[in-house]
């Protein structure tokens, strides 16, 4: 036999009849079912109470005074927010004309008078039941559809940011250049430090649209969200309005995440800004750890749920809300309700590509004049919490070394090339990795270390390290990268994770760099060690670990182009 469904959980159905002995044999019926009742004598009461009793079910008589059941039906599908309650007409009518009259009017049913209520209560459990599957399957749809949305925005956004940061390398490289040259009262100096600013600020910019379009390296370890939660916490107690109490509740015993420490401060530094603009007059921000279990599923063979360990961070506050049009774009990049100057949109997409990057989920439930809630899930790890690494270590900036420097943008190059010259450096400047290969073949032994960008038209960047590191195994580089995807390409070249180092970057950074990598004198480590705790620069010198797995080297063909950055 078929097992009759399990009640919907105090599925709400408002029945409308003029009838009072109708209405409580129905009352009575329905709440033995396990269903919440409520009543309307007529089609105007009916339609007064719907914002307040929200029915997930109506059933409607047909013939009632003042506004008959047809009427009724129409004018609920007029209302926002009505349109898809199932309507269940009931009436002593049976005629067809009554019976197409209803359907027109917008009723989902029909059932004819005497009722059966053993049979119309299981129907109206298996009609609640298929509205909330349509439900579910148009809310899946219009996710699926605001992912895909907000990847190919990710795209676009990535591809021109990659290309800004190319400029801004160049504009950077020029102006500290001219500064260099210029005393410290000199006309045009004031000028000059304007540029700088405007780029650095231009930098950060870029670096907000990476991490949303997620080319930005996370620099993961074990660690326990807690410590982030509390940082932030002190931060925020020292930087938000008193009139907004901050409350902590933190699991004690909570999972560990793999997961990029920085990151997740400016994760909860942005939502918690945020929420402190929603409560302009004061109001209460709480921000929550637990752990949660999730069902996953998995794909086969057999394809199944498993159950999946995570974290959930929240953070709730009690502010103005937002609409759910408002909702529906806050994590579109360059999506503001702020007054002009006052927000760049940036902030949730950039928390947005974070999560996403870590393989976690972020929802977001509002409702205007009460408050948001933000709830991110992050899959939990087994494992101690590693401690970061941070290195102060001074590094002076000068040199009188020969380094081999490689770029096909002539801005960067020339810019380069002249400040390493003014370091003490003697420099080899070429703008192509068949140039390059040419010097290091009659020069090998001269060149202390390669500085090159990856992406270059001919053989490019790799392809040139790799023929030079056959040449001279022991050989010193520090790569320059466009975004992270540049770096991805990068095979197992070394056992050493290469120092890579990104656009755009100021020039100390890249003397920095330099020496860093010319006084290193350790042998070349077999396995990746944890990188340096990132810092919040403009700039990241990144050491990052050889991915891919190894590959034999590959002879190259001149005439083999890569692509052009
Ligand atoms: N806690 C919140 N309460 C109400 N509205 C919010 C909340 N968080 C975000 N929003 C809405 O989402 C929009 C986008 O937020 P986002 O952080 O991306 O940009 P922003 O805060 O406007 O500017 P930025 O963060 O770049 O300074 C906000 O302008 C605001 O309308
Ligand atoms: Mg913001």
């Amino acid at each position: 036999m078929t097992q009759p469904i399990d009640p919907t959980p105090q599925a709400h159905v408002l029945v409308v009849d003029d009838d009072e002995i109708m209405r409580s044999a129905a009352n009575e019926s329905l709440v033995e079912a396990g269903f919440q009742v409520s009543e309307a004598e007529n089609g105007l009461e009916a339609l007064k109470s719907l914002e307040e009793v929200r029915p997930d079910i109506i059933l409607l008589d047909v013939l009632m005074p003042e506004m008959d059941g047809y009427a009724t039906a129409e004018a609920i599908r007029q209302l926002a927010g009505f349109e898809m309650v199932p309507i269940l007409i009931m009436t002593a009518l049976d005629d067809l004309d009554s019976i197409n009259r209803a359907y027109e009017a917008g009723a989902t049913d029909f059932v004819t008078k005497p009722l059966n209520w053993v049979i119309l209560v299981q129907r109206i459990r298996y009609m609640i039941r298929a509205v909330q599957t349509m439900n579910a399957q148009k809310r899946l749809q219009i996710e699926l559809q605001q992912a895909q949305k907000l990847e190919a925005v990710a795209t676009l956004a990535g591809g021109v940011a990659h290309d800004f940061n190319n400029l801004l390398q160049a504009i950077l490289g020029s102006a500290e250049l001219l500064r260099m040259d210029r005393l410290k009262d000199a006309p045009g100096i004031g000028e000059l430090e304007d540029i700088i600013a405007a780029v650095e600020r231009g930098g950060k910019l870029v670096r907000q649209l990476l991490t949303y379009s997620r080319k930005i390296r996370s620099e993961k370890r074990t660690i326990r969200l807690n410590y982030q939660v509390k940082q932030v916490h002190q931060l925020l107690q020292r930087t938000l309005p008193k009139m907004i109490d901050i409350e902590l509740r933190l699991a004690d015993d909570l999972h560990h995440v793999n997961a990029d420490a920085v990151q997740m401060e400016q994760v909860l530094m942005n939502l918690a800004v945020n929420a402190k603009d929603a409560m302009p007059e004061g109001g209460k921000l709480v921000i929550e750890t637990a752990n949660v279990d999730r069902w996953e599923k998995h794909e086969g063979p057999p394809p199944q749920l498993v159950r999946r360990e995570g974290v959930q961070l929240s953070i709730a506050d009690t502010g103005k809300g937002m609409s759910s049009d408002t909702r529906e774009h806050i994590f579109e990049p360059f999506f503001s309700t702020k007054a002009p100057g006052k927000g760049t949109g940036l902030g949730l997409s950039m928390v947005h590509g974070i999560v996403r990057n870590h393989d976690g989920q972020i929802t977001c439930r509002s409702t205007p004049g009460e408050g948001t809630n933000f709830e991110i899930y992050l899959p939990a790890v087994e494992g101690l919490p590693q401690e970061a690494k941070r290195s102060v270590k001074k590094v002076r900036l000068e040199g009188h070394e020969t380094l081999l420097l490689v770029d096909d943008d002539d801005v960067i190059r020339r810019a380069g090339q002249k400040r390493l010259e003014k370091a003490g450096y003697k420099v080899f400047a070429v703008s192509n990795g068949e140039e390059a290969l040419e010097i290091f073949g009659t020069r090998a032994g001269e060149i202390d270390l390669v500085l090159l960008d990856l992406i270059m038209p001919g053989i490019g960047g790799l392809k040139c390290l790799q023929t030079m590191l056959k040449i001279a195994p022991r050989l010193k580089f520090v790569i320059i990268s466009g975004h992270i995807e540049d770096e991805l390409d990068l095979p197992n070249i070394t056992s050493k994770p290469p120092t890579c180092l990104r656009k755009p970057f100021a020039h100390d950074r890249l003397l920095t760099a330099i020496r860093e990598v010319l006084d290193d004198d350790a042998p070349p480590a077999p396995d990746h060690e944890p990188g340096p705790e990132p810092t919040a620069k403009a700039t990241r010198i990144t050491k990052f670990p050889n991915r891919l797995a190894e590959r034999p080297l590959q002879f190259i063909r001149p005439n083999q182009r890569r692509k052009n950055s």
